[in-house]
């Protein structure tokens, strides 16, 4: 090694470095600070000693400051003793493509930049996320170690070096690490062709139904087109938004009713498209929508472990699976029904890898749009949407007919999530704060016609490490099998985001195709009386309905 090279360049800590939901998130120009970012990114070389000699995959969702991030952290692990990089060209990589790759390359790490749905550009959100080897999101032992670090460094390493260029797939040598610059999508898109059946899907598409893919001017748009236009034979113009752009075009990359609302004007009416599915800013979050219909997360997660063996990869079905906890319980009735297990873990990815390293689920999901299998350990935006052309071509049915005669089969939990964005943190802390005081007096509280049957704020412990986590949400659960969750975002970027979780189960086949907003009314009403959201926040509505 060129130790000559290296430079220790002396730092003082931040103090706001404790990474959130999924890693650490902040405005760009906290991100621009001097030391900012090479703080946190030396905290995870001296937390993580396996990178040295090692080797890590880094790419980000292309938003603004990825560039500039990505040079530092190969001087940086040049310097910290890193023995080769693995980068996607032009720093492109979605989330679930640094996910394989680990795993492919049997890496010690990922480093992954991103804010995933939030908006990027210099006035936007930028982000970093540290994954382990397994492939996943680093645990909270990991990232509360790397928090203690930032909170005493007084040094970071780095090579006086430039970084090379990384616009074109090649290698280079950088001090005494090799640096390989490769195609961001060729690994990705070989694991998709051995889980799902191409020809059927192939065949779908050339008898004439017509998709549309939404990639938001983010990552997955070189993904969707090498998948969709090279593989799967559909027209280039199918791909809306297909070019990444460092602010997004402006747009906000996360793909819900509200933000993919064009997408889902296309499914409108006699003449809609067959299927159309968007993803996020990292590539992890999946809308699925047929004509006239939206398939909301948690009924997604069901069906697809419902339907498992109609995709190649996953003939033997389900050996369990794992949802979030303020995610609907649509797919506990599938697990019930086929005799596997089923977990409720807390909210974000992060909880399902010792459940798949274990082995002891296939399909796990949130409401928040994030689906995901064994295949990797984060959610994976097109995988979904390519599992459910898989299940439209393999059956024949449309959308519409699967959502409903899914429905009719297991019943429906009508589902909807309501958001508070912006609001003051202390005051929706408090919001927090007193209804957690009163849960205990609830049980047996009667509501109009429904009365209160428990209410608990969720805690979990891992049933493979035996780790536990507390305050993971409030939850209130009523006799006729309703739910209400609320708990605050861990990856806002601004004041605090109240999300309230509703649920309500319908088992009558003739009742469950009706309208989401209204048939939840009253439970809406219900939630806004106990925990005083309306009168508290000065809020009449949420900001995002979902
Ligand atoms: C949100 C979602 C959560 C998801 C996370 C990362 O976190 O609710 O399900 O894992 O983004 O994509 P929150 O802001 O609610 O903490
Ligand atoms: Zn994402």
């Amino acid at each position: 090694m060129q130790t000559a090279n290296i430079q220790t360049i002396a730092t003082q800590p931040f103090d706001d470095q404790r990474p959130g939901t999924s890693g650490l998130r902040k405005k760009v120009d906290i991100f621009q600070q001097p030391h900012y970012l090479e703080n946190f990114v030396q905290a995870i070389f001296d937390t993580q000693p396996e990178l040295a000699g090692g080797l890590l995959i880094l790419g980000g969702d292309g938003r603004f400051h990825n560039d500039v991030a990505i040079a530092t952290i190969l001087r940086m692990a040049a310097a910290n003793g890193v023995a080769r990089v693995m980068v996607g060209q032009h720093g492109y990589l979605s989330t679930p493509a640094v996910s394989h790759l680990i795993r492919k390359y049997h890496a010690q790490g990922g480093i992954i930049l991103s804010a995933s749905h939030n908006p990027g550009g210099p006035q936007g959100d930028f982000g970093i996320k540290f994954n382990i080897a397994n492939g996943g999101p680093a645990p909270e032992t990991v990232t509360e170690a790397i928090y203690t670090a930032t909170r005493s460094i007084t040094r970071y390493r780095r090579l006086s070096d430039a970084a090379p260029p990384i616009d074109q797939c090649g290698a280079f040598q950088l001090g005494g690490m090799r640096v390989e610059i490769i195609d961001p999508v060729a690994d990705y898109a070989e694991l998709m062709t051995r889980l799902f059946d191409f020809d059927a899907m192939r065949e779908w598409i050339a008898s004439g139904h017509q998709l549309r893919f939404d990639a938001m001017h983010a990552i997955t748009g070189p993904y969707a087109r090498h998948l969709f236009v090279d593989l799967l034979g559909t027209p280039e113009e199918w791909i809306l938004n297909a070019t990444p752009l460092p602010d997004f075009g402006g747009g906000h990359p996360d793909p819900n009713l509200k933000h993919a609302a064009k997408l889902v004007n296309l499914t409108k009416g006699d003449q809609g498209v067959d299927f159309a599915a968007a993803s996020d800013g990292d590539g992890d979050r999946n809308m699925i929508l047929g004509r006239d219909c939206f398939v909301t997360p948690s009924d997604s997660l069901a069906i697809l472990t419902a339907n498992a063996a109609l995709a190649p990869g996953y003939r033997e079905g389900a050996r369990g699976v794992a949802r979030s906890m303020p995610t609907s319980q649509a797919v506990d009735r599938v697990a019930e029904r086929l005799g596997i297990p089923h977990y409720e873990t807390p909210t974000g990815w992060k909880y399902f890898g010792n459940l798949l390293d274990a082995g002891l689920i296939t399909f796990c999901g949130e409401e928040s749009f994030g689906t995901g299998s064994d295949h990797v350990r984060e959610k994976d935006g097109l995988w979904a949407v390519l599992f459910w052309l898989n299940l439209l071509a393999a059956s024949g049915n449309s959308v519409a007919d699967l959502l409903k005669a899914h429905w009719r089969e297991y019943g429906r939990n009508y589902y909807t999530r309501h958001d508070y964005e912006g609001i003051d943190s202390e005051l929706a802390g408090q919001l927090m704060e007193d209804l957690r005081a009163r849960l205990g007096q609830l049980p047996g509280q009667r509501f109009d016609e429904r009365t209160v049957r428990w209410a608990d704020d969720f805690a979990y412990t891992d049933p493979v490490d035996a780790s536990r986590s507390t305050h993971q949400g409030l939850r209130i659960g009523f006799d006729d099998g309703a739910r209400i969750v609320l708990r605050l975002s861990g990856t806002g970027t601004q004041g605090a985001t109240l999300r309230l979780y509703l649920e309500k189960l319908e088992t009558n086949p003739d009742e469950v195709t009706r309208d989401t907003q209204e048939v939840m009314q009253p439970l809406i009403q219900i939630a806004d009386q106990l925990a005083e959201i309306r009168s508290r926040t000065g809020r009449q509505a949420p900001d995002v309905i979902t």
